[in-house]
């Protein structure tokens, strides 16, 4: 056990996009803007900075292109966001986007409550815009979601996930995450569904999506590391859920993530105090604390802390 882990790994952070797209308060762009910008100080290497898709669907990042025109761009950090069809894309470029991500479902149903659309009517979709991302010099991304289970249909065979991580990468995707959409993966599965994809596709093309509604992601996480898995996305503060999926919560929070590894001697470069500072402005700007395991010990301890030591 452990003899697999790698050295190092990069925690794509979704927060800006997976966590805010749930929230119901509505965050003023200024804000969103500073809250990346933090996050681009962290240390982290990649970040989800917004979604180019419907606003009717998702008003919270209606904003997204200027979102997107008005973020710090630090060298050395993938600055990406999610697109949904050419209409999104044309969008991502006219905001100079240098990478974007597509994403579907392994599961018709939720594929249709997501983005209108059949399976195989969003490959289509996808087999234009991935390429035409590629034309215009921007790097794409993949999403299969639901590879664990469905909010609407239960279990979802892991053949459907394979399907369409090979679809995709033969699209264009440099690299497909898999979702578990809906928290709903244990380690075993994540074993065997993890060893059906990486039979087709190497290693460095994949990566691996928690959300931790049932509080296993982090035991998943170690079963993809172990497997070789080096890309892993995370949500400050456990932020994120798909607003389609009903039941779906939180993101494995990046602080957790961080937390866990680096205590386990696995490198992600980054800074948990700075880590902290942004999960506490977004608990500000969303109106409600965070589910962070590790951000609530942090700041129990700060409190109490600050009341002194007992009589
Ligand atoms: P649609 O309604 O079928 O689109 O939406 P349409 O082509 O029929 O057009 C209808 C209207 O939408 C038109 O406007 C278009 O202009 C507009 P109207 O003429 O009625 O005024 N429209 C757009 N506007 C802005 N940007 C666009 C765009 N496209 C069309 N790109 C669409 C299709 C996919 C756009 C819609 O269903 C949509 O926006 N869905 C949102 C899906 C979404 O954001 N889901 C959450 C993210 S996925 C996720 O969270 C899972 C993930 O985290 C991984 C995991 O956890 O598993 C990635
Ligand atoms: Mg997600």
């Amino acid at each position: 056990m452990f003899d697999h882990l790698p050295a190092d790994v990069v925690l794509f952070e979704v927060g800006p996009r997976d966590g805010l797209q749930n929230e119901t308060r509505l965050v003023a762009t200024k804000d969103k803007v500073a809250l990346i910008d933090a996050l681009s100080g962290c240390g982290l290497r990649a970040i989800e900075i917004t979604s180019f898709v419907n606003p009717q669907w998702v008003p919270q990042l209606a904003d997204a292109g200027e979102v997107a025109r008005q973020v710090g761009r630090r060298p050395g950090i993938i600055y990406s966001a999610l697109v949904p069809n050419p209409q999104g894309l044309v969008a991502a470029q006219a905001a100079a986007m240098p990478e974007i991500a597509v994403f579907l479902s392994a599961s018709e149903s939720h594929n249709r409550k997501n983005v209108n659309r059949s399976i195989a009517d969003t490959l289509q979709v996808l087999a234009e815009v991935v390429p035409a991302a590629g034309s215009a010099g921007m790097r794409v991304r993949g999403y299969v979601s639901t590879v664990y289970g469905c909010p609407y249909e239960g279990a979802v065979n892991p053949a459907k996930a394979v399907k369409l991580a090979v679809a995709l990468r033969a699209a264009g995707c440099y690299q497909v995450s898999l979702g578990d959409t809906i928290g709903v993966a244990n380690p075993r599965q994540v074993r065997d569904v993890l060893a059906l994809v990486l039979a087709e596709t190497p290693r460095e093309a994949v990566a691996v999506h928690f959300h931790d509604t049932r509080g296993t992601a982090l035991a998943n996480i170690l079963v993809a590391l172990e497997m070789g898995i080096t890309t892993i996305d995370t949500a400050l503060g456990g932020l994120g859920g798909c607003p389609f999926a009903p039941g779906a919560s939180g993101n494995v929070a990046t602080e957790d993530v961080v937390n866990m590894l680096e205590g386990m001697g696995v490198k992600t470069g980054v800074q948990l105090d700075k880590l902290i500072a942004c999960s506490g402005l977004a608990a500000s700007l969303v109106g409600h604390e965070m589910p962070s395991r590790y951000y609530r010990a942090a700041i129990g301890s700060r409190l109490y802390a600050g009341r002194g030591s007992r009589p």
